[in-house]
């Protein structure tokens, strides 16, 4: 990478930001495309964002993501949201357009096309989607546009019945329960795809599960967005049940494309990105 006066600047802002991969994922496809741009980490905190963001504006950042803890408190430091971002009341894209700051949320469409890409088909299935945090509110927000079914289950049972209720008007039927073996046990049994988009499983919860393993079977797909650990004890148990597994790298990568499409009106090619990613994987299984 050549960094000349003429060097275009995107960002991640969150905090913690030193372990994350977006910053990866976007120099490779940068590099793959020869747009002269960088892509670097900030660590900042709520106090800092709107100076920031005042910051970025000045310096004219093409675009950022935002990651915890700001995907909710940068939504009043934008100049404009997209609709979808709008009722989701989460960020993790700005695009810096003629100076004016539009916030986006890939993450629901991040898991809508690591699915896909997966060859696991979304119309016509069955899907239990676990949480209704921000990440739950941007995937039920995309799997409402499908003809699927979603099931949407959550520790507290009213915000996956407020979540269901909101996106209800469109062609998917929704369904909402609690995040109880009972529940669990009524949805996983009509289930194609399982979604787990709560932290149980992240570390340090990592010696916890969110589903029992006597529910899992062959034949389900089971996505956990947790990337930390790679392995989750849900997908090991998923694993040794025979069912289908996609791991947090899937939707990082898918939701790093989205991103990327938004700052640049084009999908980078992916060859190079998954090799890194794969270096990643590798690495990840061979130090345990
Ligand atoms: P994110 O932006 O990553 O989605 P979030 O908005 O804080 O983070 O949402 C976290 C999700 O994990 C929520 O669905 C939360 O359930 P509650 O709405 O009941 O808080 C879920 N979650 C966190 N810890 C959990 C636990 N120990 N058991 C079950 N669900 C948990």
């Amino acid at each position: 990478m050549r960094i000349n006066g003429r060097t275009g600047l995107l960002c991640l802002i969150g905090d913690p930001v030193e372990h994350s991969l977006s910053p990866l994922i976007h120099n490779t496809a940068l590099k793959e495309l020869g747009l002269n741009y960088v892509y670097m980490a900030f660590r900042v905190s709520k106090d800092t964002l709107s100076q920031v963001v005042k910051a970025f504006k000045v310096i004219g950042v093409k675009g950022f993501n935002v990651t915890m803890p700001l995907k909710k408190d940068i939504l009043c430091f934008l100049d404009e949201l997209d609709p979808k971002a709008l009722k989701i009341g989460a960020v993790n894209t700005v695009l810096n357009r003629f100076g004016r700051f539009i916030g986006f949320n890939t993450d629901g469409m991040g898991v809508v096309k690591a699915l896909e890409k997966n060859n696991v088909k979304i119309d016509g299935s069955y899907i239990v989607l676990l949480g209704a945090g921000g990440t739950g509110r941007a995937i039920a927000y995309t799997l409402m546009d499908r003809e699927c079914s979603i099931a949407i289950l959550n520790r507290t049972v009213e915000k996956s019945k407020m979540l269901a209720l909101e996106v209800s008007d469109g062609p998917a039927m929704v369904e909402w329960g609690p995040l109880t073996e009972g529940s669990l046990k009524i949805h996983l049994s009509k289930a194609d795809v399982v979604i787990n988009s709560t932290s149980v499983g992240m570390k340090p919860m990592d010696g916890e599960t969110p589903i029992p393993k006597s529910l899992l079977r062959s034949g389900l797909t089971v996505f956990d967005i947790v990337y930390n650990p790679l392995e989750t004890r849900l997908l090991r148990e998923a694993r040794e049940v025979g069912a289908r597994t996609i791991d947090g790298l899937e939707m990082l990568l898918n939701q790093a494309l989205e991103s990327f499409k938004i700052w640049f009106e084009a999908y980078p090619p992916i060859e190079q990105i998954k090799n890194a990613l794969e270096d990643v994987r590798r690495g990840y299984f061979a130090h345990r």
